[in-house]
């Protein structure tokens, strides 16, 4: 059963060039992912969708987006891991990024 689904655009100039907002919400292992990249910017405001959609989907305010983590499997594909959150189901998440917006979807099955 679908139990939210969560929405996210946002505009990746925000996220250009400000690595103290990076490391207010991105972890470690994120920061070494976006490392590899020249638009760093692009996958960061990716990320950042990602938390905000999977705000919308779980209608949960209360926690730090550092707790979650956008990771990838061998393909490429992104999931999240959660860092000492107990989250029921199995969450789904697809994000896009072009060079002036990033967007990305989550649904939450349970
Ligand atoms: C995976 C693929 C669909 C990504 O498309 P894209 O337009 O380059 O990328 P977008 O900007 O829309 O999205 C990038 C995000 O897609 C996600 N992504 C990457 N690989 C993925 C995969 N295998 N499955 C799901 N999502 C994937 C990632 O989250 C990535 O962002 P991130 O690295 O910052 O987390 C594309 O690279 C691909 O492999 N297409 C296959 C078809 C093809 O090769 N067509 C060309 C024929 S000539």
């Amino acid at each position: 059963m679908i139990a939210g689904i969560g929405t996210d655009i946002v505009e990746v100039e925000r996220f250009k060039d400000k690595p103290e907002l990076w490391s207010r919400f991105m972890s470690k292992r994120e920061q070494d992912y976006i490392n590899r990249f020249r638009f760093k910017e692009e996958h960061i405001a990716g990320f950042w969708a990602a938390k905000e959609a999977l705000v919308k989907a779980l209608n949960k305010r209360d926690f730090n987006f550092s707790c979650v983590t956008v990771a990838h499997d061998k393909n490429g594909k992104p999931f999240f891991e959660f860092d000492g959150l107990g989250i029921e189901g199995k969450i789904h998440l697809s994000i896009s990024h072009e060079r002036k917006f990033a967007s990305a979807f989550v649904v939450w099955e349970i």
